[in-house]
């Protein structure tokens, strides 16, 4: 019998065209499919490729009794009960690798933006303020040879040392105890860097460093890691950026630090209750937004998008998927 691969959204590159002779395609009438039908045709699906903003917990898998992998077109996974699908055998897999390098340019994309007032002067110009040269427009804060703290030393935290090796910044980072060992483990050239990463404490990390990037995955551990308390360590100069997830910092007390200057900026790719952005953050100049685009260029989404649909793939034809969550699931 024909297997099923539900589609949460059309995919750039449509990579399910190769496989579509083999398998019934089930996509979304537009370019993302609602909640509540993709809950639907989950009773019909053998897999289903899923977006970041898509759940699939217990209630998603009640419905689909030949539900095999939930193949998640993002690295992060917090949308997916990974506990549950383990116990149902269910394999969850994600799409690493392809898109640590695009995601770290745009942290630090953001990073150069808050501390250089970038969308401040571009919006400055546009309005037609810009009358000549002065002294004193838009002065903002140098990145080269300061400090950035680094929280979470994955690859894409990893991506950023390397790159402020280029601007002969001390790096920190903070991390699980095993990070770095899984950083040697993966045989990661050395930083060509005066210095080379040191392991702190969050505490200490928030305190040393002139900006800071965090690069976690949201966990019960992770949620609010950087609260109102963690923003007073921080210095009234920092900048903080959030590529990871939003609720890896509590948004009021960020608000509150903005708007009191106890921190000069942030640079915020994510948010706590996405696509909600509150208006009081939205209302600060000292903070740069983008929405959710840290894997956002032509070559990664397309692919991160073979990739999702290949790992459906593999396990639907009793291969081992390359980048299984829960290596558990596929024993059983
Ligand atoms: C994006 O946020 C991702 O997790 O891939
Ligand atoms: C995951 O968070 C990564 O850094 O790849």
């Amino acid at each position: 019998m024909t297997q099923t691969i539900l589609l949460g959204a059309r995919l750039p590159g449509a990579p399910h065209r190769i496989i579509e002779d083999r398998y019934r395609i089930l996509l979304p009438d537009g370019d993302i499919m609602p909640q509540d039908e993709l809950d639907e045709h989950l009773q019909e699906a053998d897999a289903v490729v899923a977006l970041l903003s898509q759940k699939v917990g217990a209630a998603q898998f009640e419905r689909a009794p030949n539900l095999k992998v939930v193949s998640n077109y993002a690295v992060g996974y917090d949308n997916i009960d990974v506990d549950e699908a383990t116990r149902r055998g269910i394999v969850v897999t994600n799409t690493p690798d392809v898109l640590t390098e695009t995601t770290a340019d745009l942290a630090w994309s953001l990073m150069m933006a808050a501390a250089r007032r970038i969308v401040e002067s571009d919006r400055f110009v546009r309005e037609k303020r810009f009358t000549g040269w002065q002294p004193s427009l838009m002065l903002g804060l140098d990145l080269f040879g300061k400090t950035l703290g680094i929280v979470g030393f994955g690859r894409i935290g990893r991506a950023m040392a390397r790159r402020a090796a280029g601007f002969d910044m001390t790096v920190l980072y903070a991390a699980r105890s095993s990070a770095h060992d899984d950083a040697a483990a993966d045989g990661e050239p050395r930083l060509v860097a005066n210095r080379d990463p040191r392991l702190v404490s969050l505490d200490s990390l928030l305190r040393e460093s002139d900006f800071v990037s965090l690069h976690c995955p949201l966990t019960p551990a992770t949620r609010h890691l950087i609260g109102a308390e963690q923003l007073r360590l921080m210095k009234d100069s920092a900048v903080l950026v959030n590529t990871a997830r939003g609720p890896v910092i509590d948004e009021t007390a960020l608000i509150d630090a903005l708007e009191n200057h106890a921190i000069a900026a942030a640079g915020l790719d994510v948010y706590e209750q996405e696509p909600l952005v509150p208006d009081r953050l939205l209302a600060l100049d000292n903070v740069v937004f983008a929405p959710h685009i840290g894997s956002a260029s032509h070559d990664t989404r397309r692919a991160m998008a073979r990739m999702a649909v290949d790992a459906a793939e593999q396990v639907l034809s009793g291969r081992t998927p390359d980048h299984p969550v829960n290596p558990s699931a596929l024993k059983k």
